[in-house]
């Protein structure tokens, strides 16, 4: 039985190309006590990965070992460098599982040694880019597709989705009134930030790349405006749309597009460092002027999702709730086969990309059916 697998082929330069990933046919894996295994449907894309995998140069400060930022991380996570190496298994992101939230893919259960899970039921827990992978049942949810689509695990309730919310709602401590830029603003995480701000009453400029996701940011989301960084200068665009100045920066890309904003941040504003997809390439970097943050008392507040597990239940119950009220937008787009996941993350790191989040499609539920071996 086939199992395309994708694995890292070489060190990777500044611009991540498919030609990064070698993609093999690989044999099904046997399954552990504790352990399903789980036919790939859908696969997450998340630029976050790309610090993990290897540079071809020198590897830019943009990611910590598996205890930074973690709350109850122990001394062993310290040892643990979380990295992937050149012909290692292409993972969608988290390294190794932190909770039953933390998986990067969806499937069906072909075959369970976890007394949680039985053959077909519907699984939140992988991460490998593959088509059939032994996961562990204890780090892993199990999905009802009567609740929501299955694919809302990677998207609306999903962990960029709960980066958003817990980003907004945890640290930018936003009052109606105030100006927040969001950077990414067509992204999986900026997205609900954008919506987040302006259901709160704030005026909400978004940062985007191209017309359409511009307009999207606009038009669906409901952003005040939208700077299209390809085509416009960040700085004097800011001027007309927040002639006062900005109170919150939330910036998911830092690099070059970070300072005409935090030019811009009035006295007491915020720069809330959700992330810097701007600068995992290795060829932007932020430079944060000492000086002006001193004398106009900026907070600069960094945040990492995974310290937040906890509220996954809260924030799952309150994304929905607006679902179901018609009360929030969630874009995804959708590659269609495992073949087409590295174009994906392609795209979704150079911003090429039609805007939400970007998912493979890599099976399709309905056409599982499983023989007397539990396979496939
Ligand atoms: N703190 C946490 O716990 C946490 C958790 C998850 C994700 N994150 C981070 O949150 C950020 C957003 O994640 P996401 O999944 O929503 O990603 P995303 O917005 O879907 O994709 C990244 C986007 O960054 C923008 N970008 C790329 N290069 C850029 C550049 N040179 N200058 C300006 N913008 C550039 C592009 O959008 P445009 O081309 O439209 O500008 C690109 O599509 C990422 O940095 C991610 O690593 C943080």
């Amino acid at each position: 039985m086939r199992n395309l697998t994708w694995r890292i082929a070489r060190p990777i330069g500044p611009v991540l190309s498919p030609d990064d990933f070698a993609l093999a046919d690989e044999a099904v894996p046997d399954i552990t006590d504790g352990q399903v295994l789980v036919r790939t449907l859908y696969i997450g894309i998340a630029p976050g990965v790309r610090p993990l995998l290897p540079y071809a140069a020198l590897q830019p400060d943009v990611a910590g070992d598996a205890k930074t930022g973690r709350a109850r991380a122990t001394e062993k996570d310290a040892a643990q460098l979380w990295r992937i190496q050149v012909g290692d298994r292409m993972q969608s992101g988290i390294i190794p599982p932190t909770s039953p939230y933390s998986g990067g893919t969806v499937g069906q259960v072909v075959r369970s040694r976890h007394p949680g899970f039985a053959e077909r039921d519907y699984i939140f827990g992988g991460v490998h880019w593959q088509e059939y992978e032994a996961v562990d049942g204890d780090f892993s949810l199990r999905l009802d597709p009567a609740e929501l689509p299955l694919e809302a695990d990677l998207a609306a309730v999903g962990r960029s989705a709960f980066t958003g919310w817990i980003g907004y709602r945890r640290y930018c401590d936003a009052k109606p009134g105030e100006t927040i830029v969001v950077s990414a603003a067509a992204g999986a995480v900026g997205m609900l930030v954008v919506q987040m701000a302006k259901a709160e009453g704030l005026t909400v400029i978004g940062i985007a790349s191209g017309e359409d996701k511009c307009a999207f940011v606009t038009e669906t989301l409901g952003a005040d405006g939208c700077i299209d960084r390809l085509s416009q200068d960040i700085g004097s665009a800011l001027d007309r749309f927040a002639p006062e100045g900005v109170d919150i920066y939330f910036d998911n890309v830092g690099g070059l597009a970070q300072r005409p904003v935090y030019d811009r941040l009035k006295p007491f504003g915020r720069l809330i460092v959700c992330g810097m997809a701007a600068e995992y390439g290795g060829t932007e970097s932020s430079t944060l002027p000492t000086g002006m943050i001193l004398a106009k008392r900026l907070r600069i507040q960094g945040f990492v999702v995974l310290d937040h597990e906890d509220e996954y239940p809260d924030f799952r119950a309150d994304i929905s709730r607006l679902l179901r009220a018609g009360a929030l937008t969630y874009q995804t787009t959708i590659y269609d086969g495992i073949e087409q996941a590295p174009q994906a993350l392609a795209d979704c790191l150079s911003g090429r990309n039609a805007g939400g989040k970007l998912i493979v499609r890599v099976g399709e539920a309905a056409t599982l059916t499983i023989n007397e071996n539990g396979l496939s």
